[in-house]
């Protein structure tokens, strides 16, 4: 029996069990296989679906709309100026308006209490586009990215290297501990995540899930299947670039760290966007910025690409998974 997801939002995976993020997987996978096709059932007709995003985004903000449109919704982006949450108007009653316009909400912010508060008052499902604490859609796309990798995703080992503490990293370590996966978080001691949230974390985990914390490539990365970056500084911390350079100097992504897992058959994954050596004049004036080699980025056994693709698959998923039945609500 599929599990009723209809109304529901996705501000973290934390509020979804592994049976539920196993069936947006499937259904992300049945999605990608009917637009490999050319089927296109349009099972968003007639929705409405708000676009807002106070960060800049490339791949989420088109993920969503290309999903949306694939389903026959309509797509309304409204900009950061027109929508002045807590300045113009206050939180709630703009979440009550958007609530009696649109039929869900993909929201990219700072603060995940201005997404709770959103999804608290709107009625409509509110989908977490990005947060400073947590990236639900994007661990989604790579659980996919994962599963048609490794077949499944149950003791798949992952070495992710650089900013433990940030909203990827959390949303990793989520995704982990619900769906089983042996994730290592590799970064110096200033940027490992708390001991008490993976505690926490790991409470109830699913069966083979671990999470392992250190700051040693000999101990993170043997057997590993795969190595997954991120940027040193997420958005809002531009000001920490130094400090974080200083900190993660040693932990950029190279042939020789690929190595460390012992095998020769580990993917690379990343979230993007991405700086490697040669990607951005900033790349090339300053090459310390950068976390992954080009090697490493444009080597076959690099899967960034594909993980950018199942966002779209991913975020179609949450989409029709949630609108389901919302009419009829
Ligand atoms: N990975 C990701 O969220 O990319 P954007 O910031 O471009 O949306
Ligand atoms: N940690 C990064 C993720 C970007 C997709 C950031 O928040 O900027």
């Amino acid at each position: 029996m599929p599990i009723d997801l209809a109304g529901r939002s996705l501000l973290t995976l934390r509020d979804f069990s592994e049976a539920e993020i196993a069936q947006l997987l499937d259904c992300a996978a049945q999605l990608k296989a009917e637009k490999r096709a050319g089927v296109f059932p349009q099972r968003l007709a007639h929705r409405n679906i708000a676009l807002i995003f106070l960060k800049p985004s490339a791949r989420t903000r088109a993920a969503f709309a290309v999903a949306a449109a694939d389903e026959g919704a309509h797509l309304e982006a409204l900009l950061p100026g027109d929508i002045r949450f807590g300045e113009k108007e206050s939180v709630r009653d703009i979440a009550r308006v958007l609530g009696r316009l649109f039929d869900g909400i993909a929201f990219r912010c700072f603060g995940h209490e201005l997404l709770r508060e959103l999804a608290g008052n709107a009625g409509i499902p509110v989908w977490n586009a990005l947060c400073d604490s947590y990236h639900p859609t994007q661990v989604l796309a790579d659980l996919l990215t994962v599963r048609e990798n490794f077949g499944e995703i149950r003791g798949t080992r992952i070495a992710y290297v650089g900013d433990g503490r940030n909203n990827l990293a959390t949303s990793l370590m989520i995704g982990a501990a619900r769906m089983g996966l042996s994730l290592r978080i590799l970064a110096p001691p200033p940027l490992q995540p708390a001991p008490a949230l993976v505690a926490e974390l790991l409470r109830g985990a699913s069966q083979g899930a671990e999470i392992a914390v250190g700051s040693e490539p000999g101990a993170a990365l043997p057997g590993c299947d795969a190595v997954y970056g991120d940027v040193w500084v997420s958005m809002g911390e531009e000001h920490l670039l130094d400090e974080r350079i200083a900190l993660l100097r040693d932990y950029k992504v190279t042939p020789e760290l690929m190595a460390q897992t012992g095998r020769a058959d580990s993917i690379y994954m990343h979230c993007m966007p991405a700086l490697h050596d040669l990607s951005t004049e900033f790349a090339r004036q300053r090459p310390e910025v950068c976390e992954v080699a080009d090697e490493v980025f444009e080597h076959p056994q690099s899967r960034v690409f594909d993980q950018a693709e199942n966002r779209m698959h991913t975020a179609k998923a949450v989409m029709v998974q949630t609108l389901a039945s919302a009419r009829a609500r």
